[in-house]
């Protein structure tokens, strides 16, 4: 299956499944990772693999929704199976939503602490455990349909920084077990609804 990975930041998510892809029996490979912006070490780890980049930013174009379609013309190219979202910091429209599936992550137990710091608020919170959850992406924030989900135990010494660096470590597992299972068990995605197991 054929995946386009989408960035905005150090991309440890996009590189584990550059890893597993190395493998010809995980049944993926990126076919091209994209990002919203420039200087991020994810587009190094897309360059280190020889894999097509493509960055569209926001304040190159008018309006949102033409940046919404420029970013949907530019994964439509690659002719994806499915869309990741690891780590990318924007909203995808419905050009890209409407086109292709899309997973995202997220680095805690939804529908808890949704929203870009998730991990800072389970922190506040005071939650003994929290974790990581892949879900397909539609049109709110962190509001689709979950597909896996994995704890993580808070420690008394934790900061946002080393607790997000102990979920990232299990998020990545998660991220590649999910899509490597959706590309080899052939799911289809019919709107909210994942149908596991290829249509027969
Ligand atoms: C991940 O925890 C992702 O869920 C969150 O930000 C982090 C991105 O990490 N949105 P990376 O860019 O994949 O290293």
């Amino acid at each position: 299956g054929r995946l386009v990975v989408l960035v905005s930041g150090s991309g440890t998510n996009l590189q584990a499944l550059l890893d597993a892809s190395a493998d010809p029996s995980y049944g993926a490979r990126v076919v091209a990772v994209g990002a919203d912006r420039d200087g991020i070490e994810g587009l190094d780890r897309a360059r280190r693999s020889d894999v097509p980049i493509f960055v569209e930013r926001l304040k190159d174009y008018p309006t949102r929704e033409s940046w919404d379609l420029a970013i949907a013309r530019k994964i439509a190219d690659h002719e994806p199976d499915l869309v990741v979202s690891a780590g990318f910091m924007k909203i995808l429209g419905a050009p890209t939503l409407e086109a292709f599936p899309v997973l995202n992550t997220h680095p805690a137990l939804l529908p808890s602490f949704p929203g870009a710091h998730g991990v800072r608020d389970a922190l506040a919170y005071g939650v003994k455990v929290t974790g990581c959850t892949v879900m397909l992406a539609d049109a709110g924030v962190d509001t689709g349909p979950i597909l896996a989900q994995e704890t993580v135990l808070v420690r008394q010494d934790d900061d946002e920084s080393s607790l997000h660096e102990r979920i990232k470590s299990v998020e990545r597992g998660l991220l590649v077990e999910t899509v490597g299972r959706m590309v080899r068990e052939g799911w289809t995605v019919n709107g909210r609804t994942v149908i596991i197991g290829g249509a027969s």
